[in-house]
């Protein structure tokens, strides 16, 4: 196979910029209004220039798409209607040509009930491959127990077990009743993940993101969660109960551990991202194990904390004192389940969503993007006639990327109705920005482009520095300092002496900063010091 991409770094995920393609809303190659494989390698234009440094994409195995992609029927082959395998390869081998490293998303927690394997296992309870799911008899008419699904139904908690007429037995589905928990416990089941990973990569994918990272494993007697306490984290407390028995169990540290173990046998080393749905920083040391598990953890209070000076730098402070020594963070503020970040930390506000970038580019660690985040995309109001997501409504984040006023936003052919309706893209999209050197699209750009050029944005240290109420400014290594103002009035922040080189207001770029230095509404810098 043949990789462009520069292989000198084994640790390369720490300098590099990820970046999330949601593949069914981002280009639409084949004109049914759904984004596809090829759809996105003709962007990659986009995202050479913008300078990402890899893509995770949301799932493209094979899959009746009930919670599109994340309810997997065959690990092993590309869903058709993305392009199907063809297409996945061409994308790899393009992507890293351009020096583009690709994630794809492994789905280890379930696997969809149209898969061969509960097909197999439904057929009774001696069925050979029963043992690989988690079967149990009910209490009288009840489920086995009180595990309730991550997923409401219209609005009120489910269970997380989904009652099997034939058998008489109940199976545990911890999100839709279409999505089938694996029982980890079973050795056949870690072989054959173990081995559907070395297929990935030995197709060229560059690592994963694990989904569902926190459950793979649930407690061996199915024991009763414990119900809610007054001050359990934000997470808990969505979920309607502490979920102590199905996950964050010890045993899934084992799973990790050989999975890494893997991925650092190749050449080069293999990146495994999780998704560590967990409600406070604390609890997201144990994936990292001892530098043997995960090399990036998902980190959802940081993504949850509001865009204030001070909720932010409890956050970060609390994260980095949370992660063991050489651990390193992963910061995102937008998810196709929880939504942009233009909306969630801004209300839509485009000078605040510059603000949130230039913080999320320049903390210590590895930015993750969202696509769109880029233009400040927004969620988009999606009316009821037009939802599609059964798990919650998260249809709003995960509309077509705008990429131009034409009609079909430029991701689909003028005349085909996309499968999300499209934000507004008169009003923003990424030719628009394009044109404008002081866009929010420019301003990723410039920062992706200063990060590139400059060892210490990437791993120096980060030093907090004295600032005003609702300012944050600290130094990365010894010769850069960023400030934010992250409020509605004028401050002057002082101790910053050097030279702009990214500004969210653009027009200051290349001003030279003499210790002193006003920040407008909203507005933040990055500058060389001296
Ligand atoms: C987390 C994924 O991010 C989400 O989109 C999905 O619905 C659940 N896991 C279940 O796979």
């Amino acid at each position: 196979m043949s990789r462009q991409v520069s292989d000198e770094a084994p640790d390369w995920w720490r300098d590099a910029v990820l970046y999330h393609v949601y593949v069914r809303s981002f280009a639409d190659s084949d004109g049914d209004g759904v984004g596809d494989l090829p759809g996105l390698t003709g962007r990659l234009d986009h995202l050479s220039w913008l300078g990402v440094n890899a893509i995770w994409l949301s799932p493209t195995s094979v899959s009746p798409d009930a919670d599109f992609g994340y309810d997997v029927s065959d690990y092993r082959r590309v869903q058709p209607s993305l392009g199907g395998d063809v297409a996945l390869d061409a994308l790899i081998a393009t992507a890293h040509e351009r020096g583009i490293r690709v994630l794809l998303d492994l789905v280890p927690n379930h696997t969809s009930v149209e898969h061969s394997w509960f097909v197999e296992a439904r057929a009774g309870r001696g069925a050979p491959r029963r043992d690989w799911y988690v079967w149990a008899d009910g209490r009288g008419a009840a489920p086995p127990n009180n595990w309730l699904s991550d997923f409401r139904e219209r609005g009120l908690p489910r269970s997380a077990w989904t009652f099997d007429p034939p058998s008489g037995q109940w199976y545990l589905s911890s999100f839709l009743p279409e999505q089938v928990d694996l029982n980890w416990r079973n050795p056949a089941v870690r072989d054959e993940f173990f081995d559907i990973l070395a297929s990935w990569f030995a197709r060229g994918a560059d690592g994963v993101r694990v989904d569902v990272a926190h459950k793979l494993v649930v407690d061996d007697r199915l024991r009763d969660n414990p119900s809610l306490h007054p001050d359990d984290d934000p997470v808990s407390r969505q979920r309607g109960q502490r979920q102590l028995m199905n996950a964050e169990r010890p045993e899934l540290h084992d799973i990790l551990r050989s999975w890494r173990r893997l991925a650092d046998s190749l050449d080069p080393p293999r990146l495994l991202l999780g998704e560590t749905y967990v409600g406070a920083v604390e609890r997201l040391a144990p994936f990292y194990g001892a530098g043997d598990e995960l090399q990036l953890a998902l980190n959802i209070p940081f993504l949850r904390t509001p865009l204030t000076a001070a909720a932010m730098r409890t956050t970060v402070d609390a994260t980095l004192a949370a992660l063991p020594p050489r651990a390193w963070p992963l910061w995102c503020g937008s998810s196709h389940d929880d939504g942009h970040l233009a909306s969630r930390w801004c209300g839509g506000d485009q000078a605040l969503a510059r603000c949130a970038l230039l913080l999320l580019l320049t903390l210590r660690g590895t930015p993750l993007l969202y696509y769109g985040d880029e233009i400040g995309m927004t969620d988009v109001e999606v009316p009821a006639n037009r939802r599609r997501d059964r798990g919650g409504r998260r249809d709003p984040a995960r509309t077509p990327m705008q990429w131009s006023a034409q009609p079909g936003g430029g991701f689909t052919r003028p005349g085909v109705t996309p499968w999300l309706p499209l934000g507004d893209c008169t009003r923003n999209s990424v030719a628009g920005q394009r044109a404008d050197p002081h866009s929010t699209l420019c301003l990723c750009h410039d920062l992706l482009a200063a990060r590139a050029d400059r060892d210490e944005l990437r791993r120096g240290e980060m030093t907090w520095l004295a600032s005003p109420e609702g300012v944050l400014a600290w130094r990365r290594g010894t010769a850069h300092a960023i400030a934010v103002n992250l409020t509605d009035g004028l401050v002057e922040v002082s101790g910053i002496s050097g030279r702009v080189v990214v500004a969210t207001d653009g027009g200051r770029a290349g001003e030279s900063l003499p210790g002193r230095t006003l920040l407008a509404p909203r507005s933040g810098l990055l500058a060389d010091l001296g």
